[in-house]
């Protein structure tokens, strides 16, 4: 009887010790006989490194050597060594994210048929390495695994509050330690346009700067330089980076440096330091068709991604109602009322980046209006949107804010936050389902992924930010990598543990 409490009491404690520790979970774990040990030190090796693999493995013992003092030298000699093998590409495999590692006593070995599954797989074994409860090693294993989704993003606003250049690198290394493989850039809005576009100085030089309400100026933004180094830092660490330039509302920055944007004249036109939604939007004239090609010209150029994100969501549309170049507009083109005039916008611009082999993004409520075939919609309110997109055959991504938005409190006691916030504790981000169980299998196809989303009006340094993403953004790694069926939040937030002490 004694022997069956010390098993009851042991086997967990002995169970942990085989846990393999990463988040997010992988699909496929088998324990194996043994344990790599590397108590004599450890040595890295790459089978036929190409210059990216190359990279990607001096990361790797950068990474190793940062979280856990290892020095991994790169060896020839068969002891200790971690492997990296790129295969050959496969053209049967559907997911070019996927990887393996087998740790065996002697080695562990990390292969993938993409550099990117490669990346992930070193990924992994950092987190192996820095959760092992062993002294020197880690246990024998196999883990064979792949994402359930394609789009796995989070969102940032540097317009509400402005995030400096560094803290936008260490953003991007937490999303691809966890894997997720987009970083939407939130870089216009009301309070601050924050990406310098040459042929319009006044957007930076006056847009991006507001008063505050104690006299304060404040502001900043990024020069095309500072772009450039980011998306580099970003493409080194497969996260790829989709701006988004708001139109035709939450454009008030733009406007008070370019009055001309707006339908409203002779009215003074400042940069605001309230939150909220602002009645000035764009006026669907030649002047704002042509600044917002001439914008998203400069804009192509620095970000390599297909995708650009057009925004579309709260824009009222009083201002439109009163002008008389959208109403003209309205009645030539033969369109209902302002919402199709909105989508007129949107498909003229969609159309625009088309040229450029780039498709556009826009937020639930362009479904109001009519869809075009190739935007994607990215629903926030709900999922009904994203729903009504798949319908249409549109794809979608889902960030409905109940479960997305991390800028809302995660506990009940946080006093940061506005009215409209309902509390957003780890274990809902944890349970969040981008699919749709009204949507037939087909369907569901469409819906590429989620995304967290971090508003920043509450939110107004690292030190705040830091708060308001971790430990909620491994729980979103976690809902859009792993399968739904294995998952457990107990087991989880064991695992995570680590991670939000990193
Ligand atoms: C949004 O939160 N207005 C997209």
């Amino acid at each position: 009887m004694r022997f069956f409490f010390l098993l009851v009491f042991l086997l967990p404690l002995f169970l942990h010790s085989q846990n393999i520790e990463i988040v997010p979970a992988p699909a496929r774990v088998e324990i194996k006989e043994g344990f790599f040990n590397y108590s004599k030190g450890l040595g890295i090796k790459m089978d036929e490194a190409d210059e990216e693999s190359t990279a990607i493995m001096s990361r790797f013992a950068n990474q190793l050597f940062t979280t856990k003092r290892f020095k991994v030298p790169p060896v020839t000699n068969a002891e200790n060594k971690i492997v990296l093998q790129l295969l050959s590409p496969n053209s049967n495999s559907s997911n070019d994210e996927s990887y393996r590692i087998r740790i065996s006593p002697d080695s562990v070995l990390i292969q993938s048929h993409s550099h990117r599954g490669l990346s992930y797989g070193c990924q992994s074994v950092v987190q192996l390495f820095i959760n092992s409860p062993l002294t020197n090693q880690i246990v024998a294993a196999e883990i064979n695994d792949f994402p359930q989704y394609k789009w796995r993003g989070m969102e940032l606003d540097v317009c509400r509050h402005f995030f400096s250049k560094e803290i936008v690198k260490q953003y991007i290394d937490i999303l691809a330690q966890l894997k997720m493989n987009v970083f939407h850039w939130h870089l216009t809005d009301d309070q601050g346009w924050r990406i310098e576009i040459k042929k319009y100085p006044k957007l930076t030089e006056v847009g991006a700067w507001r008063i505050e309400k104690d006299g304060r100026k404040y502001g900043g933004f990024y020069s095309q330089e500072d772009i450039k180094e980011i998306v580099l830092y970003a493409t080194e660490r497969y996260v790829t980076i989709v701006p988004e330039l708001e139109l035709p509302g939450h454009s008030s920055a733009a406007i008070a440096a370019y009055p001309e944007l707006s339908c409203i004249p002779n009215e003074a036109k400042t940069i605001p330091n309230t939150w909220g939604i602002k009645k000035d939007i764009y006026c669907p004239s030649d002047f704002s068709f042509q600044f917002m090609r001439d914008v998203l010209d400069e804009v192509c150029k620095l970000f390599p991604g297909k995708f650009i994100h057009l925004g579309g969501d709260e824009a009222p549309k009083a201002a439109w109602k009163e002008s008389s170049v959208a109403q003209d507009l309205i009645k030539k083109e033969h369109l209902k009322n302002e919402e199709e005039l909105q989508h007129y916008f949107l498909k003229k611009m969609e159309d625009y980046l088309a040229t450029k082999n780039k498709r556009a993004i826009g937020w639930g409520e362009i479904v109001k209006g009519g869809l075009s075939d190739s935007v994607v919609v990215m629903s926030w309110l709900s999922k009904h949107a994203g729903v009504k997109a798949t319908e249409h055959g549109n794809q979608a991504i889902m960030t409905p804010r109940l479960f997305c938005y991390f800028d809302y409190p995660q506990r009940i006691t946080d006093k940061r936050g506005a009215w409209y916030m309902t509390n957003l504790s780890l274990r809902k981000v944890y349970h969040f389902n981008p699919n749709a169980k009204s949507l037939s299998p087909e369907k569901q196809k469409l819906i590429l992924g989620g995304q967290a989303n971090v508003w920043t009006e509450h939110i107004a340094n690292e030190k705040e930010l830091r708060h308001q993403i971790m430990p909620r953004l491994a729980a979103m790694s976690e809902a859009l990598w792993s399968k739904h069926e294995q998952k457990s939040f107990q087991n989880f937030k064991r695992r995570a543990k680590s991670i939000s002490r990193d």
